[in-house]
C-alpha cells in the first residue's frame, strides 16, 4: 500500500476510500468522491475561518508558530532586518530573490518614479473630513486610483502588471503621508526622489517650513526595520482577502484596497491601536491586575497578545522591543512603555495565558514607538498598511500565476429552511426578531 495515503472509512457505508497525502494534506477535493448515495453531493470539509485550511501553495513566507520562526524567501527576519534595507526585501519578496546593485537601482528608480500622484487624487481627498480615520482615507483613495489606470484591469498582462505593482508600491506611502497632513490641516508635501523611500516618507509626512528636510537617521532606520518587519505574513486575513479578491481578476488597485480594508479591523493590523487605547484606559500599573481579571472572565482581549499561528513569542515583537530603546534614546521614552513591559510580565506567567499559549504579538510594542514619533493611534494601522503592501502585491501575483487557482469560492452548510411558500402579508405571523 502506498504509505502516502490516508485510509478514510465512511462507517455509513462501510466503503474505504485512499486519499493521497502531499506536503503533509490530502487534498479536500477527494473527500467528494465519499458518499452516501448516488444522489448524494459528497463529503465536503468545515473550517470556519480556515483554521487547518491550506488555500495556495506559496514559495514567499514561511512562519514556524511553534518555534516562533519568520523567513521571507528562506531568508530570516533577523537578518533581513540587520543587513537589508526595505526596498531589498521588498524586492525579494516581489521577485524571490534578494537584489544585485543593478537590479536595486531599477526597482528603486521604478518605484520613486511612481510615488507622484495625479492632482485630482489630493482633490479627491479634500473631500474627506478632517478627522476622517486615515484607515478608510487609504483604502478608498487606494480603490479610487482605479479609476486613473483603466488599463490595469488586464491582470494577465504581464508588462502592465510590473508596471502597477511599482506604481502602488510608489503610491501608497505618498497617499499615506497625504492622510496624515490632512487631518493635521498641513499643505501635502510632494515626493523628494532624492531620498530613498523611508526618508521620502518621513519628508512627505513631518517638512514643515525648512528648505530641505533632514530625517533623523535613528527614526529612519528604525522605520526601515519595523517596514521590513510588517512586510508579508503568509496567509493572513488581508493576504488572504487580497488573493480572493484578486482571484475574480479584479484590477490590482480595488484589489489592494479589499485588503487594506481587511487590515483595518482590531483583530489584525487595528490591533495596534487598539493596544494603545487599551493602554490609556488602564492607565497605571496599579490598575493592571483589575485589567487581567476582566481578560480572564472573558470580558475583554489583551490585545497585542494571542496569535493565530504563532503559539510562541512573535519574533517580530522582540525585534520591535529592542527598536524601542533606541527610538525612546531620540524621542523620549513612552510613559505607556511600563503599563506594556509589566501587563506582559504578569501575563507570561499567568496560567490562563500560559496555558493557551498567548504571548506578545507584533502589535504590542510596535504602537508605543510609533506614538513616541508623534503618531497618533488612529495612523498606526496605516503604517502596516505601507509596507505590507509589496506583501500583498506578491500574494497576489502568486495566486495570478498559479495554474491550480481558480476564482475563490468556498462551500457552505445550509442549514436554513428547505422550500417553503411565500404567504400573503395579511397572514403572516410577527417573526421572533422585529426590525
Ligand atoms: N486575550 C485574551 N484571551 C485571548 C486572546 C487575547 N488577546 N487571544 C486569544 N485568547 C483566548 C481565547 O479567548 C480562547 O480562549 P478559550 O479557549 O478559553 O475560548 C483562546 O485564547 C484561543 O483564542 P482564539 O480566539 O480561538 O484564537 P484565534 O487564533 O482565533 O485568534 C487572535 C487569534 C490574534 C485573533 C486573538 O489572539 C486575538 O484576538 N488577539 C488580540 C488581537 C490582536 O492582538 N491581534 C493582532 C494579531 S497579530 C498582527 C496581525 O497579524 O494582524
Amino acid at each position: 500500500m502506498n504509505k502516502n495515503t490516508l485510509s478514510v472509512t465512511d462507517n455509513r457505508t462501510g466503503k474505504i476510500y485512499e486519499i493521497p497525502i502531499e506536503h503533509g494534506a490530502v487534498p479536500a477535493i477527494d473527500f467528494r468522491q465519499i458518499k452516501e448515495s448516488e444522489d448524494d453531493f459528497g463529503l465536503m470539509c468545515y473550517d470556519p475561518s480556515y483554521s487547518n485550511t491550506a488555500a495556495c501553495r506559496s514559495n514567499i513566507t514561511y512562519i514556524d508558530g511553534d518555534k516562533g520562526i519568520l523567513l521571507y524567501r528562506g531568508y530570516p527576519i533577523e537578518q533581513l532586518a540587520e543587513e537589508c534595507t526595505f526596498l531589498e526585501c521588498a524586492y525579494l519578496t516581489l521577485y524571490g530573490e534578494l537584489p544585485t546593485e543593478s537590479q536595486l537601482s531599477t526597482f528603486t528608480h521604478g518605484v520613486l518614479r511612481h510615488t507622484m500622484i495625479h492632482e485630482n487624487v489630493k482633490k479627491f481627498m479634500e473631500g474627506f473630513n478632517y478627522d476622517a480615520h486615515p484607515m478608510s482615507m487609504l483604502m478608498s483613495t487606494v480603490a479610487a486610483l482605479s479609476t486613473y489606470y483603466p488599463e490595469s484591469v488586464d491582470v494577465r498582462h504581464e508588462e502592465l502588471r510590473t508596471e502597477q505593482v511599482l506604481r502602488i508600491v510608489g503610491q501608497v506611502p505618498t497617499l499615506a503621508a497625504y492622510c496624515y497632513r490632512h487631518r493635521r490641516g498641513l499643505p501635502y508635501n510632494y515626493p523628494d526622489d532624492e531620498l530613498g523611500y523611508v526618508e521620502n516618507l518621513m519628508h512627505m509626512l513631518w517638512k514643515r517650513t525648512e528648505h530641505k528636510y533632514k530625517p533623523h537617521p535613528v527614526l529612519a532606520k528604525a522605520l526601515e526595520v519595523l517596514f521590513i518587519l510588517h512586510l508579508d505574513h503568509e496567509q493572513n486575513c488581508s493576504s488572504t482577502t487580497m488573493r480572493t479578491a484578486g482571484s475574480s481578476l479584479a484590477d490590482p488597485y480595488v484589489t489592494t484596497a479589499a485588503a487594506i480594508a481587511a487590515l483595518s479591523g482590531p483583530l489584525h493590523g487595528g490591533a495596534n491601536e487598539a493596544v494603545l487605547r487599551m493602554l490609556d484606559e488602564i492607565g497605571s500599573v496599579n490598575n493592571i491586575p483589575a485589567f487581567i481579571k476582566e481578560v480572564k472572565e472573558g470580558k475583554r482581549r489583551l490585545m497585542g497578545f494571542g496569535h493565530r499561528v504563532y503559539k510562541n513569542y512573535d519574533p517580530r515583537a522582540k525585534m520591535i522591543k529592542r527598536i524601542a530603546d533606541e527610538v525612546f534614546e531620540v524621542t523620549g521614552r513612552n510613559p505607556r512603555l511600563d503599563t506594556a513591559l509589566e501587563l506582559e510580565r504578569i501575563a507570561l506567567q499567568d496560567e490562563y495565558f500560559v496555558a493557551r499559549k498567548l504571548y506578545p504579538n507584533v502589535d504590542f510594542y510596535s504602537g508605543i514607538i510609533y506614538q513616541a514619533m508623534g503618531f497618533n493611534p488612529a495612523y498606526f494601522t496605516v503604517l502596516f498598511a505601507i509596507p505590507r503592501t509589496p506583501g500583498w502585491l506578491a500574494q497576489w501575483e502568486e495566486m495570478l500565476m498559479d495554474k491550480e487557482q481558480k476564482i475563490a469560492r468556498p462551500r457552505q452548510l445550509y442549514l436554513g429552511y428547505g422550500h417553503r411558500d411565500v404567504v400573503p402579508m395579511s397572514e403572516r405571523a410577527e417573526s421572533a426578531v422585529a426590525v
